[in-house]
């Protein structure tokens, strides 16, 4: 990293002040009123848990590429951006619900509480999973939004191949496939790349696709936002096996993966650490290439080393 960079950047602050608003956001945009009881599923899987690591990212990534714009630009970047952020919190909610389901992974604690078809049963989860998805593109095209129609197609485009056949879905197909087998490590790391690693990707391109014109930010500063969105996208889930087996359940508030390749049993702990460390440096000096301010990339700078240092 750069050594003038700003070490007196407050994650914790940033992240708080950011967080509310997507909370109060995703609160306002999740009806409570859906039919039979739907909407208080779709609530209970989305509001007050997790670490909204994705929705932040979306944040930071437009936070970069805002240099340079005038108030009322400005004001439809931040719109989008809060839009976007809360539409892939609300495709990442939905995954989790479907994938704790018993023909899936049959997980029973999730974000600290019982899962969603233990606590509403098998049909309202599928149904408040489908509809979260539903949610996230429709908050992606408003009927009036002072952003445009070619950043709302960007930004459907983007979460929909980053949790597509090429992406999210894809990863879990792989993944439940491989219970049981014996990846190496190339096979272990394109499973994360799809599963986890194509929606932290998409989210940190989602943000800079909030600007209203591409040419603005330049294709060199797109490609170093992609290198960093990979590079974090797969030390997020080495980090994630790290602490599978490092950190108890109650502390993760989820259970861990069970009978499946993980990169602690095809790398062992102390190399998966390396790898993490590794890829923490490759996404710094992605956004050291990308031409971008350094206080303009100190937010993703900091979710960098949060997801490599983070304890849950
Ligand atoms: C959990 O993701 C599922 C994985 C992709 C490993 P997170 O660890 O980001 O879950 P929340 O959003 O904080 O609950």
């Amino acid at each position: 990293m750069d050594a003038s960079v700003n070490t007196s950047f407050d994650l914790s602050a940033w992240t708080a002040g950011h967080a509310l608003r997507v909370e109060r956001a995703l609160s306002s945009w999740v009806a409570a009123d859906a039919p039979a009881g739907l909407g208080e599923a779709m609530r209970y899987a989305v509001l007050d848990g997790g670490k909204r690591l994705r929705p932040l990212l979306v944040l930071a990534s437009a936070e970069a590429v805002a240099e340079g714009l005038g108030p009322a630009a400005r004001q439809a970047l931040d719109e989008a951006a809060l839009r976007a952020a809360c539409a892939v919190e609300l495709i990442h909610a939905y995954s989790l619900v479907h994938d704790d389901m018993p023909c899936m992974e049959n997980g029973v604690l999730r974000r600290g509480k019982p899962t969603v078809h233990v606590q509403f049963g098998e049909a309202r989860a599928l149904l408040a999973g489908d509809a979260l998805q539903a949610l996230a593109f429709e908050l992606l095209t408003p009927e009036s939004a002072p952003f445009s129609a070619a950043v709302q197609a960007r930004l459907c485009r983007l979460l929909a191949r980053a949790a597509g056949f090429e992406g999210m879905a894809g990863g879990q197909a792989i993944d439940l496939a491989s219970v049981g087998a014996v990846l190496d490590e190339n096979q272990l790391r394109r499973m994360h790349r799809l599963k986890t690693g194509a929606l932290l990707r998409g989210s940190v391109l989602m943000g800079a696709a909030c600007r209203e014109s591409d040419g603005v930010i330049g294709s060199a500063a797109v490609t170093a936002l992609a290198d960093y969105g990979d590079a974090i996208g797969l030390a997020f889930q080495v980090v994630d096996d790290i602490l599978d087996v490092t950190t108890d359940t109650s502390t993760l508030g989820k259970d861990a993966a069970a009978d499946k390749p993980t990169y602690v049993s095809v790398l062992g702990l102390d190399r998966s650490r390396a790898y993490a460390a590794a890829l923490h440096d490759q996404a710094d000096a992605a956004l050291d290439r990308s031409g971008l301010g350094i206080s303009a990339t100190q937010a993703l700078r900091a979710l960098a080393a949060m997801v490599v240092q983070r304890d849950r």
